[in-house]
């Protein structure tokens, strides 16, 4: 398997960083993660646009223009022959100096993984997935923001923790006031009395690019769509949850802690609406990629 590291492809075996890189230090960098659907990375520009806006709201210069990243993505899929996919674009700080101080780093680090994709289990879509409420709170956004997608990943992994101890799938954090706010890797939609119901923003949330996309395809199809500040009991007491991230798209949620939810319609109209999106999106897109298969 090939790596993308700073400026060139190395087999996985040689794709190391320094102990001193201040992203493995004090998880000083960003990310982001995309699916990649017969050869053509899925809403490459919006993730783009994220990773810059990150890097902006930790006052990172990423040395590459989105061409130059936009390279090095479809150079990874190619050298592995991967056409569906998932990527991970990793920006660091850099190398430097033990110490705080962002300027003890010259240069930052540019990583790009591609895997394979490895499809969720069939069932996850059927049977709906389990969450649980984590006891551990969403990170205060006046404190570390979750709209900066970092690698400081600790948060997240409490909750994770939390989920794993119960069998559950995905942990739904609060945030510091009580209100939904967001799963370790994914946003959180539930239906209640028709409407299509989402933690707002200002909850403190990561502006997931499924979201975006998935509130955009509800109010086309008639969908009446609230993004606001929801105490979980409104979410145990919704006719049917999901969930949505980039790799999962929409997943369907039969259980939130000890509640039970059948596998509702809006979740499968609105994936079945995004399956149609990505198709027009790799059909449109698929003549400026470099085909991976000649
Ligand atoms: N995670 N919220 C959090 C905390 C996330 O980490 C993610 C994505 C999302 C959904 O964002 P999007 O729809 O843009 O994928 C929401 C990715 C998948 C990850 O951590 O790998």
């Amino acid at each position: 398997m090939f790596i993308y590291l700073n400026s060139k492809l190395v087999p996985s075996a040689e794709a190391k960083v320094s102990v001193f890189d201040h992203g493995f230090l004090y998880g000083d960098g960003i990310y982001e993660t995309m699916r990649v659907y017969d050869g053509v990375v899925f809403l490459i520009d919006e993730h783009l646009k994220r990773l810059r806006r990150s890097a902006s709201l930790i006052g990172l210069d990423i040395p590459k223009n989105d061409a130059d990243i936009k390279g090095a993505v479809y150079d990874t899929l190619m050298a592995n022959s991967f056409n569906d996919a998932y990527v991970r674009l990793t920006v660091s700080r850099g190398y430097g100096d033990i110490g705080l101080d962002p300027d003890l780093c010259k240069e930052p680090t540019f990583i790009v993984i591609a895997e394979k994709f490895k499809p969720y289990p069939r069932s996850y879509y059927e049977a709906g997935i389990r969450l649980i409420i984590a006891a551990v709170r969403r990170n205060l956004k006046q404190a570390l923001d979750p709209q900066i997608k970092s690698l400081n990943f600790l948060n997240n992994i409490l909750a994770k923790i939390e989920a794993k101890r119960t069998d559950a799938n995905e942990a739904v954090m609060l945030n510091a006031a009580g209100h939904l706010a967001e799963g370790t890797v994914s946003n959180v939609f539930f239906v209640k009395d028709s409407v299509l119901c989402t933690p707002s923003v200002e909850c403190g949330i990561l502006d997931g690019i499924t979201r975006t996309l998935v509130t955009g395809l509800a109010v086309k199809n008639g969908i009446h769509v609230w993004e606001g500040e929801f105490t979980p009991e409104y979410l145990y007491s919704a006719s049917e949850v999901f969930i949505t991230n980039s790799t999962m798209e929409i997943m369907p949620v039969n259980s939130v802690d000890a509640v039970h939810f059948k596998i509702g319609e809006t979740a499968k109209l609105l994936l079945t609406k995004y399956r149609q999106e990505v198709n027009a999106y790799v059909r449109e897109k698929k003549g400026e990629a470099p085909s991976l298969w000649e």
